[in-house]
């Protein structure tokens, strides 16, 4: 019987099509921007101060001498290109191996059903409501977006997600001597965890917003002996994940819920972390998903989440600009709010105090990312007792 992760193949015009848009995306994202960091310094900004009289001082101000400038449009067109032509050259793949990978999906599902797999589980809501504005926003143009099924077993929509998570490690190289699906960004969640709290010694891990399941996956290598839960409010995502770690023979535990309202005890994690998360989810809720996280920490628990680095204050204007356009033209609807969120301070809304938070960067290849989250004081607890 053949495995998920030798289902996943792109033949050779589907591998060459793909390696093309990664190309091409490194190309508008790496190349195109940093010269239209320059053309910024170099004429952009000049013109702006010639008639405000002051440089721009924030994204709005700047918008308009950007989208005005050919190269900017030369980076949209492009950039938005690419995301197209990566939806099409993935999209052929995942059409081509579905109804094989789909039905591996439902018989490892049965196996687990008998007990006689790795003893994970998967909790499906069908009662559950996708809640606006998610429901209908299909995040970075994924045709029908993250929660459509047209058939009972439907995983679409999460195996094309994947199909592109793979389309950026092959186009970074990182696919040519690791397996399909490798959980890099769960054993650097893991590892950070670990390091930032080395007395942490979970029993149980949550994985919040876990998408596919594969960065998961990670965090079982990293704590061993811990039980793994991954929540998603994607039926289809659910369905992979619990499919995608029974094949590798962990037992992981999915529930499909909002991150407001999990549905587990008080208490109940001593670990949750998520992998950008936030900035796709609409960033009016954030402190409903902390609050919640707070109630199922355990004492001594930690909540760490991981996302983009994109705070303005951090960032050139050239960034900002690029980023914003992002938001209104190629399915990034929720980024600048989340950007734009003072954590700290909805961390301390959710009940977390100030000596519990942590809200910094960590250092990842060439960049960074962002980490926010806290950990729930033991006397917290005792007191409130
Ligand atoms: C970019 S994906 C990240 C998935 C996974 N963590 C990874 O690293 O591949 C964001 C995920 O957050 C989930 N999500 C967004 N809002 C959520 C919410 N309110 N409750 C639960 N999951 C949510 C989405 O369904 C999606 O799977």
């Amino acid at each position: 019987m053949t495995g998920l992760p030798d289902l996943y193949r792109p033949n050779h015009d589907e591998l060459a099509r793909q390696r093309f848009v990664g190309l091409m995306k490194f190309f508008a994202n790496g190349v195109l921007e940093q010269h239209l960091a320059e053309r910024y310094e170099t004429v952009l900004k000049p013109r702006f101060e010639a008639a405000a009289g002051h440089a721009p001082r924030d994204r709005a101000e700047a918008r308009d001498v950007f989208e005005a400038d050919g190269l900017f449009q030369h980076w949209g067109s492009m950039v938005y290109a690419s995301q197209s032509l990566m939806w099409q050259s993935v999209g052929d793949t995942c059409r081509r191996i579905g109804p094989e990978f789909e039905s591996r999906v439902a018989s490892l599902a049965e196996r687990a059903a008998r007990g006689e797999g790795a003893g994970g589980t998967l909790t499906l809501n069908p009662q559950l409501v996708i809640p606006e504005p998610i429901a209908s926003t299909d995040i970075h143009r994924q045709p029908g977006g993250y929660f459509h099924e047209d058939y009972p077993g439907d995983v679409h929509a999460a195996l094309i997600y994947f199909g592109t998570l793979e389309l950026y490690r092959t186009a970074k190289g990182l696919t040519v001597n690791a397996p399909v699906g490798e959980p890099g960004m769960g054993r650097f969640i893991g590892s950070v965890a670990k390091r930032r709290y080395p007395d942490l010694k979970p029993r149980r891990i949550l994985d919040l917003g876990c998408g596919p399941g594969s960065e998961t996956l990670g965090l079982k290598e990293l704590f061993p002996e811990a039980e793994i839960h991954g929540l998603d409010l994607s039926a289809p995502f659910m369905r992979f994940a619990h499919a995608w770690a029974e094949e590798q023979r962990v037992e992981a535990h999915f529930r499909q819920a909002d991150a407001r309202e999990t549905g587990y005890p008080d208490g109940y994690f001593d670990l949750i972390v998520s992998h950008i998360v936030f900035h796709e989810t609409w960033h009016e809720i954030a402190p409903a998903i902390f609050a919640e996280a707070r109630r199922i920490l355990a004492p001594g628990g930690v909540f760490l989440n991981a996302d983009v680095p994109y705070q303005p204050t951090r960032m050139p204007i050239p960034k900002q600009v690029t980023n914003d356009w992002q938001v209104r033209n190629n399915g990034e609807p929720f980024w600048t709010g989340f950007a734009d969120t003072d954590v700290r301070e909805r961390l301390r809304q959710a009940g977390f105090t100030d000596s519990e938070i942590v809200a910094d960067y960590e250092p990842l290849g060439a960049g960074f990312y962002y980490f926010f989250g806290g950990q729930r004081a033991i006397e917290a607890q005792r007191r409130a007792a």
